[in-house]
């Protein structure tokens, strides 16, 4: 990283990550989405940093090079990845199983179409990432939710209620892992516990482990879903990307491990002729990433976890809200049901702050605010919320 990049941070700041660039008036998504310029964007899973010097670097060589033609992966990329999964989680994978691809959504949905019928059931855990509650009626499958439970302080998987929601049409378990919304990282034993229901319903899993390389808490670890076993390994469609960590969503490169051979026969004809490959560019930035990016990463983890410890405080402390500590994720849940509002998200953004609404995860009520922004940014939009509320 450069000199700036590298400079000592006080608690709370880093050089780096509170400079970020003017974003609004770029046609992004996540800035441009208000007609009224006072309100701040705190709403879709995109940061507002910049991404690590050595992407800026490599997109400005791309730049100079001049062509931009089609690509596939290097063999280094491939060690890379394998070299990951082996170092990180002690799993060992080969490189026939990757399967390269331009995005996590397209990805699950392509797991739907891979091996359920119209009329088959897919299960998953609400809330969650709101295209996992429309991908099953993509294919004609009817989306059974299962709401995840509170134990403390700490949203989890619900093993009863999956046992009652259970029938012989559930085909699919759409897992994210670790969780958007609730930002739970599922321990060992959890996961365990989940491949061997699968196992004992015949269920196929797609993990989506896209947030795996996000993990605020020291104390947790991720452990890939397919990693706790080969029997759920072999049943179990992964899909990882550097695109949430790195923040490199505008690039498309995602990729699934499947061990079982059948099973990735059958995901590959699914894309045939409909899903393309990852773009040049995202793949030459993936091996960039994962070969270079790991001091930034490490200083991001520390401007987040400061950034949710900030959030967490303050929210609590307004009336009517309760955040919940995101073990991973840039992302903070809060429960505003006791916030006498009719709409909690419309009555933020008459404030001033966008946050994303409960009622598109599958949980009226609720909001999730992206800490993925500069402290000041985030200060200022805290400040707002608690003058919302105190005018209540
Ligand atoms: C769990 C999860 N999956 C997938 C995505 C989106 O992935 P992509 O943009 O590659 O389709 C997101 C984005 O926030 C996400 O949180």
């Amino acid at each position: 990283m450069t000199t700036e990049a590298n400079s000592k941070s006080e608690e709370g700041h880093d050089p780096f990550f509170d400079h970020v660039p003017e974003r609004r008036g770029t046609h992004s998504l996540k800035w441009d989405k208000y007609q009224d310029p006072y309100v701040l964007p705190f709403w879709v899973a995109d940061m507002d940093f910049r991404s690590p010097p050595e992407v800026i670097e490599a997109v400005k060589q791309a730049g100079a090079f001049g062509n931009f033609g089609y690509g596939k992966p290097s063999p280094k990329l491939v060690d890379t990845v394998i070299q990951r999964m082996q170092e990180r989680y002690d799993w060992t994978i080969e490189p026939s199983w990757i399967v390269w691809l331009p995005g996590m959504v397209c990805a699950f949905n392509l797991a739907l179409r891979t091996h359920g019928q119209p009329g088959d059931e897919v299960l998953s855990a609400v809330p969650v990432y709101p295209p996992f509650l429309t991908a099953p009626a993509n294919f004609e499958q009817k989306l059974v939710k299962v709401p995840l439970i509170l134990d403390g302080e700490r949203w989890t998987l619900d093993f009863d209620a999956l046992e009652e929601a259970v029938t012989a049409r559930c085909k699919t378990l759409l897992f994210c892992h670790p969780h958007n919304p609730v930002g739970t990282v599922f321990t060992r034993e959890e996961l365990q516990r989940l491949a061997d229901f699968c196992l004992r319903h015949d269920i196929l899993v797609c993990s989506d482990e896209i947030h795996c390389e996000m993990i605020l808490d020291e104390d947790s670890k991720h452990y890939p879903l397919a990693s706790i076993n080969p029997e759920i390994a072999d049943r179990t469609i992964t899909l990882m990307a550097p695109s949430k960590t790195f923040n490199l969503p505008g690039f498309g490169c995602s990729f699934a491990i499947i061990s079982n051979s059948e099973l990735r026969a059958r995901y590959k004809k699914a894309r045939a002729g409909i899903v393309p490959d990852p773009p040049a560019m995202g793949l030459t930035l993936a091996e960039v990433v994962y070969l270079h990016g790991e001091p930034w990463r490490k200083r991001l983890m520390n401007y987040l976890r400061s950034n949710r410890e900030l959030a967490y405080e303050r929210l609590n402390e307004m009336p009517g809200l309760q955040a919940f500590r995101n073990a991973a994720t840039y992302l903070t849940w809060i429960d505003a049901r006791k916030l006498e509002v009719e709409n909690p998200c419309r009555f933020f953004e008459k404030h001033g702050v966008g946050l994303s609404d409960g009622s598109d995860f599958g949980t009226p009520g609720y909001l999730r605010l992206n800490l993925g922004c500069t402290r000041s940014l985030l200060e200022e939009g805290l400040d707002r919320m608690e003058a919302a509320v105190n005018s209540l």
